[in-house]
């Protein structure tokens, strides 16, 4: 009997398994386009996409500016290396230093949020201080550097020894920060919102904790916003609801609208590299930094930050009573729901079947990280497809009931 012919996901499943690096665990489907908030697996399935490349494409998917920054750009230069200036970084770092609200203040460019990282590392050794204290469960990057500032056993181990001289607290843990802190710190580094450990979420007051006992002690206070930030948690970089000012900023993700591009903002507070001390072939490309400067200015002008925080209200409220929810939280459009059993993994994968596709953070924790351009009526359509999964997933249960 012939072998029925595969389907363009399974043999992009099989090609997969065959050459991608084992790190990952292979995907079930394979997206080929996507328009907004759809995407288009390679059999022509349609997705709801309520993950945007995890925290990434913060305009979806083919936004018609970034488009036509990027066609305009690449038909001028595409790279032109840190040999040379450029006019879009350039912008994009004026603009950045405007958000941050300090005119001397300068950006260091790169490709990733593992680079950000690893800058704001080195410069933290600029200090002539080694230590850096960073919290438990939280995520940085996979890079030997940004990994050891990483507080998560089950990513570091196989990888030890990694870098010497990082202590962990517990997140949310103001006394455990002060008792850890000494002359020796050269910098705290803290997520606003711990994204990868389950969109975890701090007391109000924490990072303003963090902020002070930094400084009592003359260490760099460090806010990773890869993930939290460019609008995604209702401000550009999720700290600004405390009212603090770090010295160093690392973004990521959504900087670049689904293009590769990392960044440390290094404040006027912070040391700054002399040339020669840093630097990335392709950081600041002209490319990327077009797509960013378009993302800034959707952002602006459809005030998508504002729309984000009344949309994180709409979600929540019609998800929060729902069976099996023990709670909704985040900020903005990063967004966990917190199951009361550890069945996320079951619950994606029953999304995914459903056409909508969000992201198992942990076993009890889905992530949600829709674009930030995603319309109320997509909103009520996740939640309605939401519900019925959820009720039939909890009706069929085996076990007692909560
Ligand atoms: C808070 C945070 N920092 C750093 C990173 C690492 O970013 P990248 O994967 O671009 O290296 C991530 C990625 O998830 C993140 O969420």
């Amino acid at each position: 009997m012939a072998r029925a012919r595969k389907t363009g996901n399974e043999s992009l499943r099989s090609d997969f398994l065959a050459s991608i690096a084992t790190s990952y665990s292979t995907p079930e489907i394979a997206i080929v386009s996507g328009k907004g908030a759809y995407l288009k697996d390679a059999d022509g399935k349609t997705y709801l996409d309520f993950l945007s490349g995890i925290a990434t494409n913060a305009l979806g998917a083919a936004h018609p500016k970034i488009i036509a920054a990027v066609r305009e750009q690449i038909g001028k230069v595409s790279h032109i290396s840190n040999l040379y200036a450029h006019p879009e970084n350039i912008r994009l770092a004026s603009r950045l230093r405007e958000m941050v609200g300090d005119s001397e203040s300068r950006v260091f460019f790169c490709n990733s949020g593992a680079e950000a990282n690893e800058a704001a590392i080195k410069l933290s050794r600029l200090t002539g201080r080694k230590e850096i204290i960073a919290m438990r469960g939280a995520f940085h990057g996979r890079t030997l550097g940004a990994l050891s500032i990483t507080g998560q056993q089950s990513k570091r181990t196989p990888f030890l020894p990694l870098m010497s001289g990082i202590r962990f607290v517990d997140f949310d843990d103001l006394k455990g920060l002060r008792r850890a802190v000494s002359r020796r710190t050269a910098m705290v580094i803290v997520e606003p919102i711990q994204g990868e450990n389950g969109v975890v979420v701090p007391e109000p007051g924490f990072l303003q904790g963090v902020a002070e006992i930094s400084r009592s002690c003359g260490a760099l206070f460090a806010v990773d916003a890869v993930q939290t930030g460019m609008g995604r948690t209702g401000s550009w970089f999720g700290y600004e609801d405390e009212g603090v000012r770090p010295e160093i900023i690392t973004l990521a993700k959504a900087l670049g609208g689904g293009l590769p591009m990392g960044a440390m903002i290094a404040t006027s507070t912070a040391p700054q590299f002399s040339p020669g001390q840093h630097g990335s072939t392709f950081g600041g490309n002209p490319i990327v930094a077009a797509a960013a400067n378009v993302v800034i200015d959707v952002i602006e002008k459809d005030q998508l930050m504002e729309r984000a925080i009344a949309l994180h209200e709409m979600l929540k409220e019609a998800v929060i009573e729902l069976p099996m929810i023990a709670d909704v939280r985040g900020g903005g459009l990063l967004i966990g729901i917190v199951l009361s059993e550890p069945r996320a993994k079951e619950l994606a994968a029953k999304l995914q079947e459903n056409g909508i596709l969000v992201n198992a953070a942990t076993d009890s924790v889905i992530r949600l990280a829709p674009p930030l351009i995603v319309s109320k009526k997509e909103i009520t359509r996740f939640v309605e497809v939401f519900s019925r999964i959820v009720q039939a997933l909890f009706k069929n249960r085996s076990g007692v009931r909560p």
